[in-house]
């Protein structure tokens, strides 16, 4: 069943940073089924124009847009060209992201400020060049975060102190931001099957198999889970709602739900 209807979002324009792959990817592809038209940026000239492709593929129109969003010029010019073609902007997702593996006496000075630059200065960058051309009131921002922003994970400095860094930048915008009618949040996804992030952080099986063992709903989501929260958030449905981070994780921030988590001491029987 899906609560939206079809082409629930005809007419509205969404705005994807870091929509190249994955569960950005997702999101623009479940958007445009919908009916939006859709605006993809990442780095990648042939991937972003791909993307854009595939989206079209779903009956949308799509544009994709070779920027960084670590250059805050280009990113403001992929706005201006959007508003330019299609007028104000309804729904921005801010989700480009760069992570992997190390210890933290692992990483040069460089590759800690990459991931903050890439992650966090990204959003910020993505977020702040959206103002002028955000339809006032109405607009919905979405963030993309990781559950690591609130519960530490060895080997994760680097992406945890940037993803704590966006909950918190979802907050304070979300408080100057509301007057004017616009609403701010932030996606956090746990563990998420057939995406980059998973392929460098649980490549192989037998690590899968571990985390679904400790998630309270015991598997991974799908890039359509978090793609159908960022169609609620985005909705009329959720018009009450800013400031949020939501957790779409099968409740795996909750702590670990091992069997043997659950099991009750021998002593309590
Ligand atoms: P992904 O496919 O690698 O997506 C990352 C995207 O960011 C790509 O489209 C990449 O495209 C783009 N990108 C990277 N650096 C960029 C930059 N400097 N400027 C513009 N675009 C840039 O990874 P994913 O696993 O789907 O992750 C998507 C989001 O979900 C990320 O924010 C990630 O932190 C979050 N997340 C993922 C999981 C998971 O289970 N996978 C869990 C929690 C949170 P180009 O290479 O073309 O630039
Ligand atoms: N361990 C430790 N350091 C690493 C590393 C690793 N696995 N991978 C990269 N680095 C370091 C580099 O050595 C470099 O530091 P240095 O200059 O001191 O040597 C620094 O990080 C920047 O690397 P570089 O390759 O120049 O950055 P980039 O901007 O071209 O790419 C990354 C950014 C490193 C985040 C790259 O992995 C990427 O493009 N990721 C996007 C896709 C992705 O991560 N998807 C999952 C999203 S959750």
């Amino acid at each position: 069943m899906d609560i939206f209807c079809d082409n629930a979002f005809a007419g509205k324009t969404i705005f994807v940073a870091g929509g190249s792959s994955g569960i950005n990817l997702g999101i623009a592809m479940r958007f445009g089924a919908m009916g939006a038209r859709v605006a993809l940026i990442s780095r990648s000239e042939d991937r972003i124009a791909a993307a854009a492709e595939s989206v079209r593929g779903t009956g949308a129109e799509a544009v994709g847009i070779a920027a960084d969003v670590r250059d805050y010029d280009a990113v403001a010019s992929a706005f201006a060209q959007v508003a330019e073609k299609w007028g104000a902007i309804d729904t921005v997702v801010s989700g480009a992201a760069g992570n992997f593996l190390s210890p933290a006496i692992g990483l040069s000075a460089n590759a800690f400020r990459t991931v903050i630059e890439i992650d966090l200065i990204g959003t910020f960058n993505v977020l702040r060049a959206s103002w002028d051309h955000l339809r006032k009131p109405g607009a919905s921002l979405i963030s993309i975060s990781a559950g690591q922003a609130k519960r530490a994970i060895p080997f994760q400095a680097h992406a945890s102190a940037a993803k704590a860094g966006i909950n918190n930048l979802t907050e304070t915008l979300a408080m100057e931001w509301g007057p004017a009618g616009v609403r701010v949040n932030a996606i956090s996804p746990g563990p998420i099957g057939d995406t980059e992030g998973m392929a460098r952080l649980a490549p192989t099986d037998e690590e899968t198999a571990a985390i679904k063992r400790r998630i309270p709903l015991r598997d991974y989501g799908t890039k359509r889970d978090i793609a159908d929260a960022a169609l609620f958030l985005a909705s009329d449905n959720a018009r009450y709602i800013t400031g949020v981070t939501l957790e779409v994780d099968g409740g795996l921030l909750l702590g670990d739900a091992s069997a043997d988590a659950l099991t009750l001491p021998e002593r309590s029987r």
